[in-house]
């Protein structure tokens, strides 16, 4: 698996990445991590996980992988990876994910969110562990207008998500249990700075979280 440290990407095989599981209390992958401040904020809050922060794209991410590999006393933080990758080769190597989050998806990232590639979804349900959380947050100024990733999915609301998407979903494993905007006060608690850069540059950000849970248990 390619670490991304800053300039540098090392190689993590995959015994280095279990002895790190194994030192967890869980894993949360953080997909499409873009500069990777979420995951900052997740690791640097929740020092019992390890965070993994992934992207197709590693240029942005190299600022703060740099700062996460430093020694502690200079903001670096051990419970913390980033890992370069697309989801559409998601590194053999990865397993143990407790928790996904996929924060304000775009391309591809987006369409396999919808369901509209659900050989995305399997992917990433194939590395959660049994009953791992999910988070997903839609920027709703994609279907205003409509990005080309969205297809033929109408802007989704609380409802239409939980009657439409949800079937999609849970055919690929992954169980919504609720979807609601999130007010200013909880977008800002994401610690994205994809957020307030929209957030800057909009007069309101509307944003939909789904929540639920990737390979449940409980399955009638
Ligand atoms: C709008 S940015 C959001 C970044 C971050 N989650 C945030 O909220 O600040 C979307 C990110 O998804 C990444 N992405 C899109 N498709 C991807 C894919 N198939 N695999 C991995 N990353 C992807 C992009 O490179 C980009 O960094």
């Amino acid at each position: 698996m390619r670490r991304v440290t800053g300039k540098q990407v090392v190689d993590i095989t995959a015994a280095g990445y279990d002895e790190l599981v194994a030192r967890h209390q869980g894993v949360v992958l953080d997909v499409g991590t873009g500069d990777g401040k979420h995951a900052y904020h997740v690791a640097r809050h929740r020092p019992d996980v390890l965070v993994v922060g992934l992207d197709a794209a590693k240029d942005n991410l190299r600022r703060i992988a740099a700062k996460a590999a430093a020694k502690p006393a200079k903001g670096g933080l051990p419970n913390l990876l980033y890992v370069w990758a697309g989801v559409e080769r998601l590194p053999a190597e990865l397993h143990g994910i407790t928790e996904v989050h996929v924060l304000m998806p775009w391309g591809s990232l987006l369409r396999g969110m919808l369901g509209s590639d659900p050989t995305m979804l399997r992917a990433l349900a194939a590395v959660c562990v049994p009953d791992a959380e999910f988070l997903i947050t839609l920027n709703l100024h994609a279907w205003r207008p409509a990005v080309p990733e969205v297809g033929t999915h109408p802007e989704p609301t609380p409802s239409s998500a939980s009657r439409d998407l949800a079937p999609v979903l849970a055919a690929q494993g992954w169980r919504l249990g609720r979807a609601d905007y999130l007010d200013a006060e909880e977008i800002d608690a994401l610690a994205t700075s994809w957020t307030r850069r929209l957030n800057s540059s909009r007069d309101q950000l509307d944003v939909l979280a789904l929540r639920g849970v990737v390979n449940p248990t409980d399955v009638e």
